[in-house]
């Protein structure tokens, strides 16, 4: 390779992989879904976007664990999120707003919604999982585990109160640094 060329391949810019474009802060990698719960198919269109958005950024390896985070943050607020009174309206659907960043290092997936109430985040574990053996499952209670199973998934959860009211629940995967 003379000179010349081995200038040009210096000056080409590296191909970058949709993983590492997805995290450039300057292209602004940010999808929302809203939606009304009055379909049976809410939990289902927010699966397929995240996944979806997902696959298009290049986090597939990512989409079994999201689908099953999503799916449990909405089906909470399918089941519990009670709009506030100043925010419910006669006779119209409630509002669920499914909320996927990428940043540098991170992915957040957020469901907001009109209730104002936090949820219920657990805190430690139900039973230990030494003392309890072969009986952990029996154990368990038939609901709340929602949270529980979200909580090994990612890497952390909180919530966010809303300015006009409602909240949003966010959860954090840590990205390895592969691209
Ligand atoms: N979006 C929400 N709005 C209001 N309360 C919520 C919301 N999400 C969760 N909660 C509260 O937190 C509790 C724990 O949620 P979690 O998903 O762990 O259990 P669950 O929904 O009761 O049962 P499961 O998910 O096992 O069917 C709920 O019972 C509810 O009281
Ligand atoms: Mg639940």
């Amino acid at each position: 390779m003379d000179a010349r060329q081995s200038k040009r391949v210096a000056n080409t810019p590296r191909a970058i992989s949709l993983r590492e474009a997805a995290q450039d802060p300057s292209s602004g990698h940010f999808r929302a879904l809203t939606l009304f719960d009055e379909s049976s198919s809410t939990v289902f269109a927010a699966r397929t976007m995240v996944s979806g958005c997902l696959q298009d950024w290049g986090f597939g390896d990512m989409v079994d664990d999201a689908r099953l985070v999503v799916s449990e943050l909405v089906g909470n607020v399918v089941h519990h999120a009670v709009p506030d009174e100043c925010l419910t309206r006669p006779g119209a659907a409630r509002r669920i707003d499914v909320l996927v960043k990428a940043w540098p290092g991170w992915l957040f997936i957020g469901v907001a919604d009109e209730d104002s109430t936090p949820p219920d985040l657990p805190v430690g574990e139900f039973v230990s999982p030494q003392l309890a053996g072969d009986f952990a499952e029996a154990l368990l209670p038939d609901r709340g585990r929602g949270l529980l199973i979200v909580q090994r998934l990612v890497d952390a959860v909180w919530w966010s109160p809303k300015s006009l009211g409602g909240k949003t629940v966010w959860c954090r995967f840590d990205l390895d640094g592969t691209t």
